[in-house]
């Protein structure tokens, strides 16, 4: 596939996403949005992609947000549609990918790009990482699911406090406040997020697929999440992967998940 805005290469069982618009800091025009949908829609349909990294190019950002450019003379309808469109295609596309996705934040992630880290599976930041979601100092709220994916992970105190003061906090405050999972050198943070992905890539892929169903049941409204882990937990004695997964237990042996 032949992109403008994002990089993609797929070794040994892991495809990784970049961001490369590097003199806007990655920032989120249309046309990236669009692509980004059809590289993780490529991957997640690939049978050789067993997990997504996604970063950004450059030492400076992972991404500075959505494209201010293009959305600065906007209507409320159009602002509207932007929101529900790249919510659709983008964020809450990723969010319920059945193909694990490791954001990799290697420097500023604010605005839609906080957004796009958050809807992914797992953080991992750089120790010059920045976080923030800046709206309310241009007159916007956050329209990618920063408002509601924030509060799950941080809690609404702090959640409420990084949006209305429009502040940025480091990585080692988005570790402690659960924000990322781990922060490294930026020289490490790649192979730290293939050694992650390496570990994952031992486990059925199928069962992994489904537990994030489940896990994200219980965020979403409407749904019982209880109810869908008793489901996807029955369905998964259907599976080779199952049945590989236990014989190999049994037989004390390496289990080699067929992925089925
Ligand atoms: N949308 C569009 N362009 C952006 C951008 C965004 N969200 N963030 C950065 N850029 C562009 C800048 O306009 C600049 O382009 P130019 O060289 O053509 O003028 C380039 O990226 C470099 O950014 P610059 O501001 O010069 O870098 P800096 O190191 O001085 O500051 C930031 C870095 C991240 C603090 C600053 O770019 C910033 O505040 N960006 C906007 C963050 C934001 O509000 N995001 C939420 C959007 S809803």
């Amino acid at each position: 596939m032949n992109f403008e805005n994002i990089l993609t290469e797929t070794n040994n069982g892991i495809t990784q996403i970049t961001i490369n618009r590097p003199t806007k800091l990655n920032a989120l025009n249309k046309d990236t949005i669009q692509e980004l949908h059809e590289a993780f829609k490529a991957a997640d349909k690939d049978k050789s992609t067993k997990v997504i990294i996604l970063t950004g190019s450059g030492e400076k950002a992972f991404v500075a947000g959505a494209d201010i450019s293009e959305f600065a003379n906007f209507s409320e309808e159009k602002g509207g549609k932007l929101a529900a469109k790249g919510q659709k295609i983008l964020f809450d596309y990723v969010e319920n990918l059945g193909t694990p996705v490791i954001a990799a934040v290697n420097g500023f992630a604010l605005g839609g790009g906080l957004e796009l880290a958050m809807a992914c599976h797992i953080r991992l930041a750089s120790d010059n990482a920045k976080m923030g979601l800046p709206e309310v100092s241009l007159g916007v709220i956050p329209g990618y699911g920063g408002t509601q994916r924030l509060p799950q992970l941080v809690g609404k105190g702090r959640a409420l406090e990084m949006i209305m003061t429009a502040g940025m906090i480091d990585a080692e405050t988005a570790k402690n406040y659960g924000l990322v999972n781990h922060v490294v050198t930026q020289a490490e943070l790649i192979p730290l997020a293939e050694k992650m992905a390496n570990k994952m890539m031992r486990n059925s892929s199928v069962a992994i697929a489904k537990a994030i169903k489940a896990v994200n049941a219980g965020l979403e409204e409407g749904k019982n999440g209880y109810k869908t882990e008793i489901k996807q937990f029955g369905k998964s004695f259907g599976t080779a992967d199952f049945k590989e997964g236990t014989t190999a237990f049994l037989q004390k042996r390496t289990a080699e998940f067929p992925g089925e």
